[in-house]
This record gives C-alpha cells, sequence and structure tokens, in this order.
C-alpha cells in the first residue's frame, strides 16, 4: 500500500475528525513533509481534506469519492478474499472484468467505477451510467456450479442489493424477475450476469456479476423513456452524500455470504416475498413476440411459471416481462 493509499484509509476511518499528521508520519516511517504532499495529491485528486491547525487532517463528512479505502471501513467479509479496484471511468465494468478474467484475475476481484460510457444491460440494452450518481460494480466468481444452476447467483445478487438498499437507506425495496430492483414502481437497480462456459465438462470457467444502481436521480435527468422507468434511491444527490460508500460495502457483504451458500433455502424465499409480479398480469416479450400470461410463481430453480390466456403453464428460464 503506498503512503497515500495508506493516508486515504485512515481519514476515511476517521471521516469528520482530525488525524495528527505527526502520527501519520511515524506510522509511515516519513517525514511531515512527506504526508503533507501526500494529502495535497489527494486533494487534487478532489478528495476534500482540510488541514486544521494543531489538530491534523480530517477527511469532510461530505466526501463523497468511492474508492477501495472508503468502502473497507464496511467490509465484514474477510477482506483478503476479495480486491476491490475503483476508477473513475471505463467503458464497462463487466467488459473489462471480463478481460482481467480472461488473463487469471482470481475468484473475489472486484471492478467499481464512478463512471461508464458503455454501461451494458441484459438483451443488448445500453446500462446509462453516468458519474457521481451511481455504482457500476461487477466481481468476479469462479463458481463450482453447472450451467443451470448458475442463475442462483443472479437471485442472490438481487436479494443482496435488494436487503442492502434497506439496510443502508431504509427505503423498500421489490424484485422483479429476474434481476431488477424496484423502489415504488421504478427501476432502481440492474443486474446483468455474464459468463464462459468450460468446453471440457460444461461447467462455468468464469462469471461476472454486473451489479448498476442509480444511487440518486442524475442531474439533469436521466434521458429518454427513463425518465419514467428510472428513479434514483435519492431524488437528490446531496441526500445520498457518503452513502455510496456503504451501500457499496453492504451490497458485496451480503452477496459474498449468500454466494459461500449458494442453495440456501432463506434466498429463494426471500426472493419470492420481494416479488412484485406473483399473482400478476404480466407481458412477456421474447424475441419480437409479445404474449399476455399470469405470474404463478418463482420456482426452486427461480425461474418463472406463467400461465398463458389458453389455460397452458410454462417454465421461464429468461425474458423480458413487465406488468
Ligand atoms: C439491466 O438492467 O438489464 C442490467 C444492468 C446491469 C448494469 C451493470 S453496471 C455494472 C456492470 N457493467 C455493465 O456494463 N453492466 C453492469
Amino acid at each position: 500500500m503506498s503512503a497515500k493509499q495508506y493516508i486515504l484509509s485512515i481519514l476515511e476511518e476517521n471521516k469528520g475528525k482530525s488525524v495528527s499528521g505527526a502520527k501519520l508520519a511515524k506510522e509511515l516511517s516519513v517525514s511531515r513533509n512527506a504526508i503533507w504532499k501526500a494529502v495535497k495529491n489527494l486533494q487534487a485528486d478532489g478528495y476534500a481534506i482540510e488541514a486544521v491547525p494543531n489538530k491534523g487532517y480530517c477527511l469532510s463528512e461530505n466526501n463523497d469519492i468511492l474508492s477501495g479505502e472508503s468502502i473497507m471501513p464496511y467490509l465484514t467479509v474477510d477482506s483478503n478474499a476479495l480486491s476491490i479496484t475503483v476508477q473513475n471511468l471505463v467503458t464497462s465494468t463487466n467488459t473489462v472484468l471480463k478481460e482481467w478474467a480472461v488473463h487469471g484475475a482470481p475468484e473475489g476481484t472486484i471492478l467499481i467505477a464512478e463512471e461508464q460510457t458503455q454501461g451494458r444491460g441484459r438483451m443488448g440494452r445500453p446500462f446509462y451510467s453516468p458519474a457521481k450518481t451511481g455504482i457500476y460494480m461487477s466481481i468476479l466468481l469462479r463458481p463450482a456450479l453447472g450451467l443451470d444452476d448458475s442463475v442462483l447467483l443472479t437471485t442472490s445478487a438481487a436479494v443482496a442489493v435488494s436487503n442492502a438498499i434497506e439496510e443502508v437507506t431504509g427505503c423498500q425495496t421489490k424484485i422483479k424477475w429476474v434481476n431488477d430492483i424496484y423502489i415504488k414502481d421504478k427501476k432502481v437497480c440492474g443486474i446483468l450476469t455474464e459468463g464462459s462456459v468450460c468446453l471440457e465438462g460444461g461447467g462455468l470457467e468464469y462469471c461476472i456479476v454486473g451489479i448498476g444502481i442509480n444511487v440518486s436521480r442524475p442531474e439533469g435527468d436521466f434521458p429518454g423513456k427513463l425518465r419514467h422507468t428510472a428513479d434514483g434511491i435519492f431524488s437528490n444527490s446531496k441526500d445520498s452524500i457518503g452513502l455510496r460508500s456503504r451501500l457499496a460495502a453492504t451490497i458485496i457483504n451480503n452477496f459474498w455470504a449468500y454466494y459461500k451458500n449458494p442453495f440456501h433455502d432463506n434466498i429463494l424465499t426471500e426472493y419470492r416475498n420481494r416479488s412484485f409480479i406473483i399473482g400478476k398480469e404480466i407481458e412477456i416479450l421474447s424475441g419480437d413476440t409479445l404474449q399476455q400470461a399470469t405470474a404463478v410463481d418463482i420456482d426452486t430453480r427461480a425461474r418463472l411459471v406463467v400461465r398463458y390466456q389458453d389455460g397452458t403453464q410454462k417454465i421461464l428460464t429468461s425474458g423480458d416481462v413487465s406488468i
């Protein structure tokens, strides 16, 4: 860990409080001048650090930059199992992490971005990913699961995000099969799980769970149709200051706990309980065809059981449903 990272991690742990420069210098065995230079560097990166006379350096409570150091204090997972990188701007965290996976990155590698230029959703749709108002995160897994069971990863991620949003913000969430999180009737999060299958054996070589959350409604609003279908957990970015790091960490904590126990009954029960389509009339878009049906249940493999108007029942493994 560099001096800059060390100082940032101490300031993040003591957010809103002053940390003595002399103490930092002693801990790092460097001069106070070296500490001052590192702090200047952090300030140049945008960190709101104040030098308080006779007290030291203080990272403002209003500092809202996502970093490994800002997330770390909230992690309850064994941090040795994870490697978290936060970048300012990427094309898509899923795309970049896929390249890392191909080059051998281990399970538990997590890439988070402040902004994505080519954020991707399911069915080839774009995922709007503006700076500072969201969390765009991809988690690399190398699970000992067959393709059929991999849907449980998406299910676990959906429950992990739902629970984390409720824990951190107090807002009630619902899950729209298969992987969208809603608050009231607006989408606040989408999950895109992608993987590569081993040609020999047919198991998963790796799997990437990509989670995109609109933490607050973007300044200037969402573009086009999204204005009516999407929302932020908060309507104003001022209300979410300091919460993105805690939310990102809580999602990781929850997801990791579920991942280590993927067949945990509670996850499917919670997933079902949070569903807001069971029992409702839905429209299923499959290719170019739109069909009306009733959502009957979510089965033990997180598949959607539907009944068409002619009375026939079908189990769906994927698709796009709307109410
Ligand atoms: C959807 O709504 O259909 C899924 C959206 C998934 C978006 C996330 S943001 C992080 C990761 N990187 C991407 O390009 N996509 C996922």
